[in-house]
């Protein structure tokens, strides 16, 4: 299902650093937030050692996006993409945009391989933008976007629609279309819970005997999840979990059981394995093996087995 030959996509969580707290992020909602954030670096040396392209000949996309982290707050952000930039594939960054100097977004630009994306999550048209966003500042994201782009850079403008600033969609598509962005992605957020989607949750917990099969999307997508701990991961959606476990001890689900049976801190940290081994190891058996089990992961079973997800609606200015 997963292995380094035929891999395609990999997800990067290099830090457990941000400069903002967004409201619905995990690093405001999370209880153990402190035990958590604001800690770790995935290393320049470990990146080097664990990711050669020779060891991935069908890779095509590098997504520097975790769950936790700014990228760019990543002190060697440059020389990451430097290494991962010789590898011919595409590389995105997901930001808030509101790190760092215009010299240095005009140098990240310069470095950035011919096939590239910087998606730039702005919630907003002026400092409205701010409300979801807090502790950001629209006009400092505003100068580093503008000078990415006059340097070359190519941009998406990622909008997150909620109630309070969905009056500003049509603006600052125009206002992305103006700047010189390439493409607008609007998200319809699920993190609000909608009536609907509990109601879709309620069915999905409550009737295991119909239950729908999981489809596994990240292995549909040929892709997989590295933490800033270095925990190889099949996606983000567990990451949460991944990260809480160690600090709260808490053995909440099935997931949990998987860990500790199977010592995963051998397992599957970039410490101890490849990624291959971890691809291979028994704690990705494990969470491959429960799709089929009377006992499944809850979060397999919500996100990829009723595939309530957010709504992406992607348009090219
Ligand atoms: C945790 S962030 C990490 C990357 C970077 N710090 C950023 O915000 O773009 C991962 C992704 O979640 C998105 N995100 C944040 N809040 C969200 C929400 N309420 N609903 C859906 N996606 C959200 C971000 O825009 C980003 O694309
Ligand atoms: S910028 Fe990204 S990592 Fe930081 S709080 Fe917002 S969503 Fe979370
Ligand atoms: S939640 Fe489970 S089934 Fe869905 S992508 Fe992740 S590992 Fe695969």
């Amino acid at each position: 299902m997963w292995t380094s030959e035929t891999l395609e996509w990999i997800d990067i969580e290099l830090t457990s650093f941000c400069n903002i707290k967004c409201k619905g992020c995990f690093r405001v909602l999370s209880d153990y937030k402190d035990d958590i954030l604001n800690k770790t670096y995935l290393d320049l040396d470990t990146i080097k050692e664990k990711f050669q392209k020779e060891m991935f000949p069908n890779i095509k996309i590098i997504n520097f996006c975790g769950s936790v982290d700014e990228p760019c707050s990543h002190p060697q952000f440059h020389e990451i993409v430097e290494h991962f930039a010789q590898w011919g594939c595409h590389i995105n960054v997901a930001t808030n945009g509101s790190l760092r100097t215009t010299s240095w977004w005009e140098k990240l630009a310069k470095i950035m391989p011919p096939s590239h994306r910087v998606t730039w999550g702005i919630d907003g048209s002026d400092e409205l933008s701010e409300v979801y966003r807090e502790g950001s500042s629209f006009k400092k994201v505003q100068q580093n976007f503008k000078a990415f782009i006059a340097a070359g850079g190519q941009s998406v403008w990622q909008f997150i629609s909620f109630e309070h600033n969905e009056h500003q969609l049509e603006t600052a598509k125009q206002m992305a279309k103006d700047e010189g962005f390439k493409d607008f992605k609007t998200i319809i957020s699920h993190r609000k819970d909608t009536k609907e989607v509990k109601h879709k949750r309620a069915k999905a917990d409550s009737n295991p005997g119909e239950r729908a099969c999981i489809s596994c999307k990240y292995a549909n997508q040929k892709r997989i999840f590295v933490n800033h701990m270095g925990n190889v991961i099949p996606c983000c959606h567990l990451n949460s979990k991944m990260l809480e476990f160690p600090v709260s001890g808490k053995h909440k689900d099935r997931f949990e059981d998987i860990l500790v049976e199977n010592d995963y801190m051998n397992d599957i940290n970039l410490k101890n394995v490849t990624l291959d081994q971890a691809m291979n190891s028994k704690v990705w058996n494990g969470i491959k093996d429960s799709w089929t089990d009377d006992v499944r992961i809850p979060k397999c079973e919500s996100t990829c087995a009723e595939k309530i997800r957010d709504k992406f609606i992607k348009e090219q200015l």
